[in-house]
């Protein structure tokens, strides 16, 4: 197939970044950059729901655009939702105030498998597929668009446990309950995440985003087993997928949120991702220490410190950047932003990166 024509890219520090090449400054995006902290997002959202966003292509544009315009960020990331891949195979999501994403039925044991449907992710997830294309075209080439989907054990925990947790027991006890069923039920996951992640690119996507956001969840065992296996798969077929088809490999993140450092430094050092990002918990200086000079890393300021006054968010930012090296490094926050963050702390983060 052909590649679609597309402005051409004007600012490419966060592809250069994540390739390892030498970049002139810190390229820096926010994890859910576009949301509820914007009042332009929240005007969109006050007329439409959630999902119905994600839906429809010129809106989930809209939105994508909005803190584009307003900050001086180096990339955009489509909105959309991971759980999108839930529904296109055939469960109810629904975005509940206050709850956040719920699943009315979840997987309740490996019986309700039978439940699950496999998607046409050309066709069912197509609306994706619009809005990165449109938004591709409409970024005039500003900055790169990242793509991104869920992991496969972070979709799969949301399935069995039906919405957030600060546990996640329903989840990891089919784990050990059921590890066949698991293994199952990860595999349709993840081929259903290759096609999908196969398709953005084909759609524009420059750059790729895992998220294991719950990681956290896995001790060094399950987190082999359960996440990284699939994570790698993932990896490799996509871009087997792509070579075949003669599209262009793009950069891809692995954001495994939570996961122990032993787990993290495995997956850097299976160099399967050219970028690991890294939740707020973890130390720059001992990640640069423990995953070695061949991966970019991303990250990873506590979303918190954006509510500490704007001189100190400078100077944290600049402390992180200086503590992670200007080389092989996407500052980010260390998780999504809050939703009730001031504007003028975001710009405070984002003029602290370019300080440096
Ligand atoms: O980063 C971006 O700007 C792109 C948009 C984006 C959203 N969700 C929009 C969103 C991305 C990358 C996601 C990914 C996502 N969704 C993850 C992985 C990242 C992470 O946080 O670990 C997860 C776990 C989800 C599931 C999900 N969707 C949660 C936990 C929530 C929050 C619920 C809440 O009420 O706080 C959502 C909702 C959601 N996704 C919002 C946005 C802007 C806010 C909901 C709203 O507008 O009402």
């Amino acid at each position: 197939m052909t590649q679609m024509e597309f402005p051409p890219l004007k600012n490419d520090l966060l592809l250069k970044a994540a390739k390892g090449e030498s970049i002139e400054q810190v390229p820096v995006w926010i994890m859910r950059q576009a949301g509820r902290y914007l009042p332009e997002f929240q005007e969109v959202r006050s007329k439409h729901d959630f999902f119905s966003v994600c839906q429809t292509p010129a809106l989930a544009c809209e939105v994508t655009l909005q803190p584009i315009k307003r900050f001086d960020l180096d990339a955009s990331i489509i909105f959309s939702d991971i759980l999108v891949i839930p529904q296109a195979m055939g469960l109810t999501v629904v975005m509940v105030p206050g709850m956040g994403p719920t699943l009315p039925k979840p997987l309740k044991d490996p019986t309700d498998l039978v439940r699950l449907v496999k998607p046409n992710v050309e066709k069912d997830l197509k609306y994706v597929g619009d809005a990165i294309t449109l938004t591709r075209h409409k970024l005039e080439g500003k900055v790169p668009l990242i793509g991104f989907t869920g992991a496969p054990w972070t979709l799969m925990s949301y399935m069995i446990q039906g919405g957030g947790s600060s546990t996640m027991t329903k989840a990891r006890q089919w784990l050990y309950k059921y590890p066949e069923d698991s293994h199952k039920l990860l595999q349709l996951i993840t081929n259903v995440i290759i096609d999908y992640l196969v398709m953005q690119v084909k759609a524009g996507a420059q750059l790729l985003q895992v998220f294991e956001s719950h990681g956290d969840f896995l001790n060094d065992e399950l987190f082999e087993n359960y996440s990284f296996k699939y994570l790698k798969e993932i990896s490799d077929k996509v871009r087997q997928r792509l070579k075949e088809k003669n599209i262009p490999e793009v950069p891809m993140i692995a954001f495994p949120k939570g996961a122990t450092m032993n787990s993290l430094e495995m997956l850097a050092k299976s160099k399967t991702y050219e970028v690991l990002g890294l939740d707020w918990t973890v130390d720059p200086i001992e990640a640069r220490k423990r995953f070695g000079p061949e991966i970019t890393l991303q990250g990873n300021l506590d979303p918190c410190a954006l509510y500490a006054s704007e001189q100190e968010i400078i100077d944290r930012t600049r402390d992180m950047v200086m503590k992670f090296g200007k080389s092989r490094y996407i500052a980010n926050l260390g998780h999504g932003i809050l939703p009730d963050i001031p504007i003028t702390s975001v710009a405070a983060f984002i003029k602290g990166i370019h300080s440096v």
